[in-house]
């Protein structure tokens, strides 16, 4: 059923892209916003529903939220680094103004998704590498000192 409707989206977007290639340039990924996880659901259900029942990641607010009250804001400011999606770079500002980025969401993997959530083009979003993830799963962080996190783990 999602395989038949991706397919379809697919379609219509090369369809489009075709139509629209004479004039428009493709936009480049690096150019694209930040738009949430929830953005992602209509087309992605499988990997949106495992993601928010199973990843800590989904929840990664609360982690920062029930020890909030014992951080100076500077602290506090040290874990949106981590612990939100796209802190500093267009994404999360504060909980108030941007409660879809308050967890460590999709974006925070495949980088900034509005172009490719717009157009449903696969080249318009990335593709996660160990690199990714030893950004937040850095050593200085991690319990047991050399961990490396699974490519595929803690995803979907
Ligand atoms: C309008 C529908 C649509 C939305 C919204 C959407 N996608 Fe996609 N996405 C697609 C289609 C179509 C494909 C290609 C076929 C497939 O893999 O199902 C795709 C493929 C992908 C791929 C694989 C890319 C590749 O190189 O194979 C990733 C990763 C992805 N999407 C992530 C996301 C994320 C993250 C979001 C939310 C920010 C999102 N998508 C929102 C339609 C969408
Ligand atoms: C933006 C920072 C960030 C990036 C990038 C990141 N992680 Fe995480 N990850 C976290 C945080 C924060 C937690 C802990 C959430 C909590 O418990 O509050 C976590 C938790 C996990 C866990 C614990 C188990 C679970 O269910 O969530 C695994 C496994 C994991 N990440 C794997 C990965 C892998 C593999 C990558 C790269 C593909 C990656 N992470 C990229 C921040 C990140
Ligand atoms: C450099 C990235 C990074 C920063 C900065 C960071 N965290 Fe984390 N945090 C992680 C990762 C990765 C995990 C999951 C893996 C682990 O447990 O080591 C995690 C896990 C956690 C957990 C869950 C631990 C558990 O036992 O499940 C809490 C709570 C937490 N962080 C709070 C914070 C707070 C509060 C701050 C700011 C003072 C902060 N973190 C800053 C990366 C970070
Ligand atoms: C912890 C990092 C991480 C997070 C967070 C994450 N992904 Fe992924 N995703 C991956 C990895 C790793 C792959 C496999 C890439 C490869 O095969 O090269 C992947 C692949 C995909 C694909 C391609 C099809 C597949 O399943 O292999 C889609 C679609 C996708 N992700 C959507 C999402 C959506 C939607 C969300 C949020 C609900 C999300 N991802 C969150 C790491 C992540």
């Amino acid at each position: 059923m999602i395989r038949f409707r991706s397919i379809n989206v697919l379609c219509c977007v090369v369809a489009l892209a075709g139509a629209l290639a004479a004039t428009t340039p493709t936009p480049a990924r690096a150019t694209s916003s930040y738009v949430g996880s929830a953005a992602c659901q209509p087309c992605h259900a499988g990997e949106y529903e495992k993601f928010q029942k199973h990843s800590k990641k989904a929840k990664s607010w609360k982690s920062v939220a029930t020890m909030a009250p014992k951080l100076t804001p500077e602290e506090l400011r040290g874990c949106y680094e981590c612990h939100v999606t796209g802190y500093g770079k267009g994404g999360f500002v504060d909980h108030a103004t941007t409660p879809q980025f308050a967890d460590v969401g999709c974006e925070t993997c495949h980088g900034p998704g509005a172009a490719h959530a717009d157009a449903g083009d696969p080249a318009l979003i990335g593709k996660p590498t160990m690199t990714t993830c030893e950004g937040c799963h850095n050593a200085s962080r991690v319990r047991s000192f050399g961990f490396k996190p699974l490519l595929h783990s803690g995803a979907h």
